[in-house]
């Protein structure tokens, strides 16, 4: 079974007072809530003020973005070893820094490479833009996304990938769960293609765009789907509270586990 996963990208918000402040009220918040996986990704500025106030929680940390190079004369970079000593995890590809700061396939591809080799876990972010899914190419951005980002990459299930439609980013208008389910299913069989079954079972993709507490059900209740990458309402921490907490409740009708079924 996969374990569900609720993701908080705070993108370009929150002070070092206001990411603490923040995650403080997550933490109280989700004390008892287990069997869903909880990451935050605050600012790089913020990370290392987060992990403390994280080493009694069942939360985890994530960065939102890194550089391909191990260290050396790279001015404003961080290094994949400098995010591996904080953080679990690590966003890589995502829409905005594609879009605004000219991230090619190879580029991704290139960071990939880097993170699995200092052992953080990805979440590779993929999507297509509105004028490409009003002329019926999601399938085709999607594949050929997957493709450059994965080339000569040995995916395990360690691998989480999330399926951010552009047009739904920011916007308040989600995919239906129906549609999102759908896309995740295509990747989930190009992963099956690119490697195998087992691995494509293993694999953890998650919807984002647009989610939040009023509808964050539609999504995790999908079978393909599992969990979100969560923006906006990531930062009101009642919001990403709530998500958890829905989460947990519609992967676990009946019998909620009492510890977390990871070992991290
Ligand atoms: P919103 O939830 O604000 O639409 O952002 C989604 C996103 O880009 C998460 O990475």
């Amino acid at each position: 079974m996969r374990i569900p996963l609720i993701a908080g990208n705070w993108k370009m918000n929150t002070t070092v007072g206001e990411a603490v402040e923040l995650v403080n009220e997550i933490c109280q918040g989700l004390g008892g809530v287990v069997g869903v996986d909880k990451v935050v990704c605050p600012p790089f500025i913020s990370l290392a003020a987060v992990k403390e106030l994280l080493k009694e929680s069942s939360v985890r940390l994530g960065a939102q973005n890194l550089y391909f190079e191990e260290k050396g004369a790279y001015t404003g970079e961080i290094s994949p070893l400098m995010v591996a000593d904080l953080c679990e995890f690590v966003i890589i590809g995502h829409s905005e820094r594609r879009q605004y700061f000219d991230e090619s396939g190879e580029i991704v591809n290139k960071k990939l490479r880097a993170v699995l080799k200092v052992g953080l876990k990805p979440i590779l972010c993929i999507g297509e833009k509105l004028e490409e899914n009003e002329v019926g190419r999601t399938e085709e951005v999607v594949t050929e996304q997957l493709r450059s980002s994965l080339d000569g990459i040995d995916c395990s299930g360690a691998m989480i990938i999330a399926y951010e439609p552009i047009w739904a980013i920011g916007t308040g208008k989600a995919a239906t769960g129906r549609q999102a389910n759908e896309t995740i299913g295509l990747i989930r069989g190009k992963i099956a293609k690119l490697y195998s079954e087992e691995i494509a079972r293993e694999v953890r993709i998650l919807y984002g765009g647009s989610v939040t507490a009023d509808n964050i059900a539609e999504f995790v209740e999908q079978f393909e789907i599992d969990g979100a990458l969560v923006g906006g309402a990531s930062l009101k921490a009642g919001q990403f509270i709530s998500m958890v907490k829905q989460t947990q409740e519609i992967f676990y009708p009946t019998n909620p586990p009492t510890k977390d079924l990871v070992e991290w």
